[in-house]
């Protein structure tokens, strides 16, 4: 199999109703972890790279972990640039072998943003590639931009076929209560989404795929693990989980994960270390991270995404 684009894949959990996850990777044991549990639960997949995960690892040892990946994975696999800052990341990606990108336009005007994404997709489609956007704007951090509670803002309805339509993109990121990081809501605060606006999106653009970031359910337990092991992450709290099942039942079809890998990854670390105080070989604790990376992707292609044998 060789990579693909998303246009395809996204098209069948549409009509399927399920969703396809979308986890960051950034090195080896998260790529292989990640695409062991698609392997074994037969799932497609779709791996994508930020901005800051290029500059850690490059794009050349990146490209060449999910070619590796894709060598040994029999399902349909899709490699993205996650939140896609401007035209020339997307191009040199869409020029290094990425099969889809996002350009994430959100925080600025309308008419930029449409701008800035029709000039990304008429680079793109020639090339088999395809484009996610976004409209609206989320809380948390992404990078190292800080989006405050103040400055996020969830999609208008009214503006989302004037987007689509004029710009030809092909899938849609919307905002509507989900948010980047590990604190997405405050202490006593009841997590909440905006099923409405995803609903009246739903209506008005038939059949079209939307896409939720921010979406990691902040497992309680590698919270407690990574607090139990002398990290210090009081009141991490993510999305319900149960809400993420009824999305990736609707319009959602793409739902991206991060925080949740991180955090699977910190906590096994922390425990490991404190249980085998006297182990150096980074193999056994980057074995056992890798084993909580998949156990993370197996619940949630389980649990969340319900896209379990849907390769
Ligand atoms: O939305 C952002 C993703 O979690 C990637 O985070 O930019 O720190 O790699 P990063
Ligand atoms: P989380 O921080 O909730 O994992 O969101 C990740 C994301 O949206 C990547 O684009
Ligand atoms: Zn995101």
């Amino acid at each position: 199999m060789s990579l693909i684009n998303t246009k395809e894949m996204l098209e069948k959990a549409y009509e399927g109703k399920y969703a396809v996850g979308a986890f960051n990777v950034n090195n080896m044991e998260i790529v292989q972890g990640i695409t062991k549990a698609c392997k074994d639960l037969n799932s497609p997949v779709i791996l994508q790279v930020s901005a800051g995960a290029r500059k850690y690892a490059s794009h050349t040892y990146l490209m060449k972990l999910v070619e590796a990946a894709v060598e040994e994975t029999p399902v349909p696999i899709a490699l993205h640039l996650d939140h896609g800052d401007s035209f020339e990341l997307c191009k040199s990606c869409i020029d290094g072998g990425f099969t889809s990108v996002m350009i994430d336009g959100s925080s600025l005007d309308y008419e930029d943003n449409v701008e800035l994404t029709k000039k990304v997709v008429d680079y793109a489609h020639p090339r088999n590639v395809t484009v996610e956007a976004e409209l609206g704007r989320l809380a948390g951090i992404e990078d190292e931009v800080h989006v405050t509670e103040d400055s996020a803002s969830y999609t208008d309805p009214g503006q989302v076929e004037d987007f689509v339509t004029r710009t030809g993109v092909d899938s849609l990121a919307i905002a509507i209560g989900t948010s980047h990081g590990a604190y997405k809501f405050k202490p006593g605060q009841k997590p909440q989404l905006r099923f409405d606006i995803l609903q009246e999106v739903e209506a008005r653009l038939p059949k079209f795929p939307i896409v939720l970031h921010g979406a990691s359910s902040v497992v309680p337990k590698f919270v407690e693990m990574i607090n139990e092991n002398g990290g210090k992450m009081p009141d991490a709290v993510g999305i319900p989980e149960e809400m993420l099942k009824k999305a990736s039942q609707m319009a959602v079809c793409k739902i991206n994960i991060d925080s949740d890998l991180r955090l699977a990854m910190t906590g096994t670390i922390r425990a490991y270390l404190n249980e085998n105080p006297s182990h150096f070989d980074p193999r056994q604790y980057l074995k056992a991270a890798r084993e909580a990376i998949y156990e993370v992707v197996a619940h949630k292609i389980k649990n969340v995404l319900g896209s379990a044998g849907k390769a």
